[in-house]
């Protein structure tokens, strides 16, 4: 049971929405922050409440802007810490350059490590995640305490209601992993949904934010429903060139669940192009189109904050 007199929880410019339902839940007040721009550009971010001795939570995604919501997190840590916080978390539903998690060619930089790095020179002493893109993540948290959270149980509610609307028996569902990185995300929901049949795709990036999908493992995808779970769409690259290959092996239909959805490129109008049925994304990054299904954390953020402070 929350401490109510003891924890603060801020939100700042990405998750406004998402941060009103955790505190919903929670029956929690939204503690407010100032956030503003000088003139030049440069972030301005301060609590407007005392913080000393209090446990500080800030729920905010490092989404596009990235760089700016990474300093305005940054810069709001460092206030915080400066006024004396008891402990500072961050919860950070979308974690940007999580997908530079690893060398892949000489001279490349661990982005995703030092993102971390920057958030514990600031000042946090728990960072929170949901979904990262691999186990990798794990070993960037030095000196600190990480959580990683998971939307399995979120999404699996929606979709035993969603199947039901669209007529789509379980018995008639594959769930589908765009690549061998995704294994454990399909059996997850598989699990949750009681233990549907999984296939797996070869996905090779002949260069960056371009996919191509080679051939499908595992269960049989003909005549069957293709629930396809991926961490993040961006471009759509992955589910376009993962979609026409599951139709050219007799799919049925094709239904998406991603936990972030980023969206570049005109990525939503090309995926409907695709006939895909239906997809669904979490609020961990705000949407400005309403075309989706939104599937909120607030619950499984809830859940944490409940069973930690
Ligand atoms: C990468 O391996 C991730 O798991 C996603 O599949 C990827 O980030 C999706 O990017 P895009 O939509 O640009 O193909």
């Amino acid at each position: 049971m929350t401490n109510k007199e003891q924890v603060l929880l801020f939100s700042l410019t990405s998750c406004e929405e998402l941060t009103n339902k955790v505190a919903k839940e929670l029956g929690l007040k939204r503690s407010s922050a100032t956030l503003r721009r000088f003139a030049d550009n440069e972030i301005f971010a301060r609590p407007d409440v005392d913080v000393k001795n209090k446990d500080c939570l800030i729920i905010h995604s490092t989404c596009n802007p990235v760089n700016d919501r990474l300093m305005e997190l940054l810069i709001f840590i460092d206030a915080l810490k400066r006024a004396k916080a008891k402990s500072i978390t961050a919860i950070i539903p979308y974690y940007g350059y999580v997908r530079q998690d690893r060398i892949i060619d000489i001279g490349d930089p661990i982005s995703a490590k030092l993102v971390a790095n920057c958030l514990k020179v600031a000042g946090v002493d728990h960072v929170v995640s949901i979904d990262y893109h691999s186990e990798n993540m794990a070993s960037f948290f030095e000196d600190m305490k990480a959580t990683p959270l998971f939307s399995t149980e979120v999404f699996a509610d929606y979709y035993q209601k969603r199947l039901k609307k669209l007529k789509i028996s379980l018995n008639d569902v594959v769930i589908v992993s765009p690549d061998k990185g995704g294994l454990d995300r399909a059996t997850n929901l598989s699990n949750a949904l009681g233990g549907l049949p999984i296939a797996i795709m070869n996905k090779f990036r002949p260069e960056p934010n371009k996919a191509m999908i080679t051939n499908i493992r595992g269960a049989s995808v003909a005549n069957k429903y293709c629930l396809m779970i991926d961490d993040i769409i961006d471009t759509g690259g992955t589910i376009m060139a993962a979609s026409k290959e599951l139709l050219n092996n007799d799919a049925n239909g094709i239904l998406i669940c991603a936990s972030h959805g980023i969206f570049s490129k005109n990525a939503l109008a090309k995926l409907y192009r695709c006939g895909i049925l239906d997809i669904a994304i979490s609020d961990s990054i705000p949407q400005e189109e309403d075309v989706v299904s939104i599937v909120s954390l607030a619950p499984v953020i809830a859940k944490f904050i409940d069973e930690n402070f």
